[in-house]
């Protein structure tokens, strides 16, 4: 890969760079490099340990693996089902007017009409035919676009050193021949661009990529195969003969169960607006670049939230829910600089207002939750494609209205691959190197390791016991293999807060030593207050209660 970097940088010197232009040119590009690899470095060594430690697998490894789906193995489930409780409790719980559900995964065919997804949830594709390596067209166009901005950026970063204060930036823009011809291309781009996104021109679209020159990152070259408008839904047959089956489609977002069941749940809860309807559950998408571990799979699960509101205020709360959301990510501490919001401006067909929380992933600041105003139009299509009154009669306002929808949507994987990347940490003590997973204790997957010194003298006896009383509130692990020093170690690379030792004074005295993942501090603690200290270590409620 550097050698590709260095070549880069040759010829450009060839093209007049001089020596000190050339030397900065590459170090900045030997400094994204060493950055990426980081970056895949740590994402490598969390695969390989979400491996060796029982958190995910492969899917049908046994038959060398299905690209971009995944199983969770024993401790991945378990922190899986933490994270999922964590928000469940937060959204469902401690809000008294939001109810949750569970739909099918199967719906009728013209629900996936009536929520644009069978014409609009397209992605355009384009193969180059040297590379063999496949792209979406219209990120390809935006990338080349974002090309020319930096370098009008750049040109005017280059006047403004050189002019100091008398430099009129506005001016410079409308009168540098350098800056005009990019601007030009730009417009002339931009216009073409949005026009043939308008009109569904594929070929225009691979016109335009073609016209700018742009080229396979991998091949160098612009052998590009024609532009195919690709659906990201799955198909699938209802029905037992070819004749009388009919098309349905695997979900690709839980949100549609909850819009075809606002009717059942806000009149047999008797809902009054604003209220929220919630819901866990797998989706499907045919990703066609799908890769970065969990980030990006073909089978996931979302976790969603439809809050249905008056007409009008639907932007007050979607800022209220864009702060509620990012309050629940920060109270797991993983510290506040880990996320940021990002306002979208190119919005969905059915939003009047959108916006990510990203995530400082090992891979660099990504999308981890959407927060969208989707206005009326799901319920109003439901309502048009049923031929159903889909309304809320508002007895405040004396009238009928359908309803607006502010929706969070949280992909549980993604959540689950944030928490796994912030935790991994590889920590040198004395002459090893310790790798421990410092997951919020609350959703760590074992809570406590009880761990009798040695297999003999009653010791076992004891240490099951305290398990059994543990384990009817907590996931608990007994373990007696190994040194005490190996079996900390085992524990740590889990995850797990508390582990406790019984050993032969235990029987003397009823105390236990009781030694924290993250301090390593041991102290001795009698049997019968082992409940209480864990449940202030581990508690979920430690995390709620910061969101009240
Ligand atoms: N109902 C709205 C909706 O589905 P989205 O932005 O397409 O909106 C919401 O998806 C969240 O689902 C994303 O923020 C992301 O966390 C997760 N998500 C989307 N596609 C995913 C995929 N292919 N793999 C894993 N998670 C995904």
């Amino acid at each position: 890969m550097i050698f590709k970097y260095i070549k880069y940088a040759k010829q450009h010197i060839y093209k007049g760079l001089n020596f000190s232009n050339f030397l900065s040119i590459f170090a900045a590009i030997y400094t994204y490099y060493i950055l990426n690899k980081m970056a895949d470095d740590i994402l490598k060594k969390i695969i390989a340990h979400s491996k060796e430690y029982g958190f995910i697998f492969q899917s049908s490894e046994l038959y060398d693996g299905l690209s971009a789906v995944y199983d969770y193995g024993q401790n991945g489930t378990e922190l899986k089902n933490n994270i999922k409780t964590y928000w469940w409790n937060a959204m469902v719980r401690l809000h008294e007017n939001i109810v949750g559900i569970d739909s099918a995964i199967f719906m009728h065919p013209t629900i996936w009409k009536a929520s644009g997804h069978v014409d609009a949830f397209n992605d355009p594709l384009i193969d180059n035919k040297d590379s063999k390596k496949r792209y979406r067209a219209d990120v390809l166009i935006e990338e080349h676009r974002e090309k020319l901005y930096q370098k009008i950026e750049k040109e005017i970063e280059k006047a403004q050193k050189r002019f100091g204060d008398a430099f009129d930036e506005q001016q410079f823009r409308t009168t540098n021949a350098n800056v005009l011809r990019n601007q030009e291309k730009i417009d002339t781009l931009t216009a073409r661009f949005v026009k043939a996104l308008e009109d569904s021109n594929l070929d225009e679209l691979r016109q335009i990529i073609v016209d700018a020159g742009i080229v396979c990152p991998i091949s160098g070259t612009a052998n590009w195969a024609d532009v195919r408008q690709f659906n990201l839904m799955f198909e699938t047959k209802l029905g037992a003969t070819a004749e009388g089956a009919s098309t349905i489609y695997l979900r690709p977002e839980t949100a549609q169960g909850i819009f075809v069941n606002y009717l059942n749940v806000q009149k047999t809860g008797r809902m009054r607006i604003p209220f929220g309807i919630a819901q866990i559950g797998k989706a499907f998408r045919n990703e066609i670049v799908a890769r970065q571990f969990v980030f990006r799979m073909r089978e996931f699960e979302q976790m969603e939230m439809q809050f249905f509101v008056r007409p009008n205020t639907e932007m007050e709360w979607f800022e209220t829910w864009k702060e509620a959301r990012l309050k629940w990510h920060k109270a797991l501490g993983f510290g506040d600089e880990s996320y940021r919001y990002h306002d979208h401006e190119k919005l969905a067909h059915y939003a009047n207002a959108a916006c990510d929380i990203e995530f400082n992933f090992p891979m660099g600041f990504k999308e981890l939750e959407g927060i969208h105003s989707r206005t009326d139009y799901d319920l109003a299509q439901h309502q048009e494609f049923s031929g159903k009154k889909i309304q809320y009669f508002d007895p405040e306002l004396n009238q009928s209205y359908v309803p607006y929808v502010v929706e969070t949507s949280i992909g549980l994987d993604r959540m689950f691959l944030s928490v796994l990347s912030k935790s991994y940490q590889e920590e040198k003590i004395e002459n090893e190197t310790r790798v421990v997973l410092r997951i919020p204790p609350a959703l760590a997957p074992v809570k406590v390791a009880i761990l009798p010194l040695v297999r003999k003298d009653g010791l076992p006896e004891i240490a099951n016991e305290i398990r059994n009383t543990l384990s009817l509130n907590y996931n608990c692990q007994y373990d007696e293999k190994d040194s005490i020093g190996k079996r900390y170690r085992r524990q740590d690379a889990i995850g797990t807060p508390l582990c406790i030792t019984v050993d032969h004074q235990t029987k003397e005295d009823g105390m236990v030593t009781i030694r924290d993942r993250d301090t390593m501090k041991q102290n001795r603690v009698a049997i019968s207050e082992l409940p209480q200290i864990t449940e202030s270590k581990v508690s979920m409620n430690t995390l709620l209660t910061q969101l009240l």
